[in-house]
């Protein structure tokens, strides 16, 4: 049994610190094997650089997604080299620098594989290809009996998009996770053919804010063709959201649940 913690995308200071704050209780309390999480808006609500990711290590995250924001600063060149355990979007070009998989070596406990895929409708990614055929793909080209887990994690906007691919890939990964909306969804629950699903995990950010944007200029932004650069809001309550799950094998999981906390 793997018992994963995923967190949600981590957004700048506000959520580095969370993770800080919280990790090591939740970490112990829920006898955690492994801890991953999307870093797409850890530096600033923008991308990730090497220096935020080296602090979310620090902290102890195991292992690192990276959703449609990863390209949006020049330091992807050096996250995505294969230096660090960070993964980009499956669909994306394979010239593209990274993979959209990797492998956590567990020990005793065998190895988990971690496939990030991110989602068509209303992405506005231009260069990604159909998600499903794209991970079936990959899917023909391992042998999932290596694997003592399989997590997927489906960066996408569309709720009905996600619940299709999970339903889709029941019974073939232990686990389907949404994220990249940072609102979470309640519908956490083990599919009919035993893999573990929730349609977003949600965020690690500044709850009175869109996406992590303040708020103040997302008004802007709706009632104005014109509106300021985003800030990320550095005040305020912090909400962390996560899921632990417990995989029980390479097509199955155990158990889901979610951790939505504010800080
Ligand atoms: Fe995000
Ligand atoms: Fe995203």
């Amino acid at each position: 049994m793997i018992r994963v913690l995923f967190i949600g995308d981590v957004c700048g200071k506000p959520g580095r610190r969370a993770v800080r704050d919280l990790l090591p209780e939740i970490k112990a309390k829920e006898k955690i094997d492994v801890v991953i999480t999307n870093i797409e808006n850890s530096a600033h609500g923008r991308g990730a650089t090497v220096e935020t990711v080296n602090e979310l290590m620090y902290y102890g995250v195991d292992f690192m997604t990276a959703g449609n924001h990863i390209w949006r600063r020049p330091d992807f060149h050096d996250l995505l080299s294969g230096d660090f355990p960070i993964i980009r979007g499956l669909n994306y070009p394979d010239d593209l620098p990274g993979k959209g998989f990797g492998e956590i070596d567990l020990g005793k406990k065998g190895k988990l594989l971690v496939i990030t895929v991110i989602g068509y409708g209303f992405m506005n990614e231009r260069t990604i290809s159909e998600p499903f055929r794209r991970m079936e793909q990959l899917m023909k080209q391992i042998n999932p009996d290596d694997y003592a887990g399989i997590l997927t994690e489906m960066h996408a906007e569309s709720t009905s998009e996600k619940v299709s691919f999970g339903l889709y890939f029941d019974g073939k990964v232990s686990a389907v996770l949404g994220t990249h909306t940072h609102i979470p969804t309640a519908d956490e629950r083990l599919l009919p053919s035993h893999s573990a699903y929730i349609t977003d995990v949600g965020m690690v950010g500044p709850l009175d804010s869109s996406l992590w944007v303040k708020k103040e200029i997302v008004f802007q932004q709706n009632m104005y063709p014109y509106s300021p650069r985003y800030e990320i809001e550095e005040e305020g309550p912090v909400r962390f959201d996560a899921v632990v799950i417990e995989i029980d094998g390479p097509t199955s999981a155990k158990s889901i649940k979610r951790i939505n906390k504010t800080l």
